[in-house]
């Protein structure tokens, strides 16, 4: 089984995705770090280079290699991978992938990326908490469509890691 982890930008895809994987005795992948060990570049120097739409044509490629054989894999996907091409709909067309949405709130959201907006490109503009709460309300409500199409929603805020590896385990073996 190949278990996707989805959500926006700071919900904890890749942290809890290593301690899942651990857990469960799976590979663990994170699609950003994929692509920057593949294409021998960062994520954020993809896009100042080729472009958004260049990246996302190769976040789909990377995906659809990833997802193609059935192994035991933990995949943190970026924020904005389900939302592109026909991603989502490839991860629920495909029986071996089962996807999990880490839902968080825009508070928590904000206070998470406030101090990390150089290393995201789609943020790296924005400077105070307003700007930040306005931008990632508007783009959590777009992505919201894509992310909700997810097997198994989990709320995150103020849970620690622990706590919410062991609902993720539990409601995987229901
Ligand atoms: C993006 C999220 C990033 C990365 C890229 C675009 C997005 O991944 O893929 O900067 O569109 O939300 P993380 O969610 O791991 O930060």
């Amino acid at each position: 089984m190949i278990i996707t982890l989805i959500g926006y930008m700071a919900s904890g895809k890749s942290t809890l995705g290593r301690e899942l994987a651990v857990k469960l005795n799976y590979d663990f992948i994170d699609l950003d770090d994929y692509i920057e060990a593949k294409e021998n570049t960062s994520v954020s120097n993809i896009f100042k280079t080729r472009g958004e739409i260049y990246f996302r044509s190769i976040e789909t490629k990377y995906l659809k290699a990833l997802i193609e054989n059935d192994h035991n894999l933990i995949l943190s996907l970026g924020g904005g991978t389900p939302c592109y091409g026909n991603n989502m709909e490839m991860l629920l067309n495909t029986p071996h992938v089962k996807s999990i949405y880490l839902k968080a709130s825009i508070p928590t959201l904000v206070a998470r990326l406030k101090n990390e907006t150089c290393k995201r490109p789609l943020i790296a503009h924005l400077a105070t908490d307003e700007q930040l709460t306005e931008f990632i309300g508007k783009h959590l409500f777009e992505r919201t469509q894509f992310y909700a199409q997810s097997q198994l929603t989990l709320l995150t805020d103020n849970k620690d890691s622990v706590t919410i590896v062991d609902e993720i385990m539990r409601q995987l073996i229901q």
